[in-house]
């Protein structure tokens, strides 16, 4: 179904599905023998959500081949390196003294129950209702506990979630440390802005921010995601990728923070499975995502 401004889901339907399937990723990822990561509440999350495709990959119960295994594949490997960039960035930003996290669109992430936090470090997570209820319900019945301060915020982030931030103790008067990851894509090209706007404008000096960037997501992604809900479909999935992400010319993530008083670096992906001891795939697939950046700004 095409998106709309007001549109909204669980886990298992439209933007919300994408949660579970990265969560499936990291839940496989995690699994490989010498893993880059280690997601231990992954697999519990995804069967939790009741997909059945991805129920049954994160088992074993599935046997992929063609495009479709090398696809699934290819995100194994990008999630994982995805996934050990934020944990990076978070170590980094509280072992420099920030202790408030804002983990936007948190979908099925876990850092709340399985990082490091520093004792009194306040972890924000902000995702529609349904999808923090979720995985707040499955966290506590498999008996998993924050290892932060965890806050909840429920809100669409095409709303006013700056005030819902606040509102939950929020501070910006002190650092903070922001993750906007696999959301770019799911906000129109000038909600994209005004995400960052809202994030400069709560960031005090030295706070921190991550993100990545796919320039090619309007010309290459798009027939991408196609591909990938065709063959889902074949295994009866239901998840039109392709509707899901906004096409159109987007700012570049780097140039706007730049310009709004950040220090940004950029890495292109290849650079950053490089510097993990990996190697970026060479295949077609992969190569709308050769130019992803994975972007670390902190606020002057
Ligand atoms: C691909 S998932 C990524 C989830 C998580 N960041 C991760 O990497 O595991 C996209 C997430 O963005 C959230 N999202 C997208 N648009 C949103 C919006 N307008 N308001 C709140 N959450 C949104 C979805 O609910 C979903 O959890």
């Amino acid at each position: 179904m095409a998106r709309s401004d007001t549109d909204s889901w669980d886990l298992a339907s439209s933007v919300g599905a994408t949660a579970t399937m990265v969560a499936a990723a990291r839940a496989i990822a995690s699994a490989e023998p010498d893993p880059l990561i280690n997601d231990p509440y992954a697999a519990a999350l995804v069967r939790a959500v009741g997909l059945e495709f991805f129920t049954k990959l994160v088992d074993g119960e599935i046997t992929l081949d063609g495009e479709l295994a090398a696809g699934a594949e290819l995100m194994t490997g990008v999630m994982a390196v995805r996934t050990k960039f934020f944990d990076d960035f978070f170590r980094s930003a509280t072992n420099a003294g920030i202790r408030q996290a804002v983990i936007l669109a948190s979908g099925l992430d876990s850092r709340a129950y399985r990082l490091p936090w520093p004792q009194g470090t306040v972890v924000y997570e902000i995702d529609q209702p349904q999808v923090i209820d979720a995985k707040t319900a499955t966290m506590a019945q498999i008996g998993a506990s924050p290892t932060a301060e965890r806050r909840t915020v429920a809100v669409d982030l095409r709303d006013d979630w700056p005030a819902a931030l606040r509102a939950a103790g929020f501070d910006p008067t002190a650092p903070s440390a922001w993750s906007a990851e696999g959301l770019l894509a799911y906000l129109p090209p000038d909600a994209q802005d005004r995400l960052f706007d809202n994030i400069t404008a709560l960031s005090a000096p030295g706070s921190r921010l991550a993100t990545e960037f796919h320039p090619d997501i309007a010309a290459n992604l798009r027939e991408r995601g196609n591909a990938m809900s065709e063959q889902w479909r074949q295994h009866g999935l239901d998840l039109d990728l392709a509707n899901l992400w906004y096409a159109g010319e987007r700012n570049s993530v780097a140039e706007y923070l730049t310009d709004s008083g950040w220090s940004v670096t950029a890495r292109l992906r290849p650079e950053l499975f490089a510097e993990y001891g990996r190697v970026f795939p060479s295949g077609e697939q992969a190569a709308s995502q050769r130019n992803s950046q994975a972007i670390v700004a902190i606020r002057n």
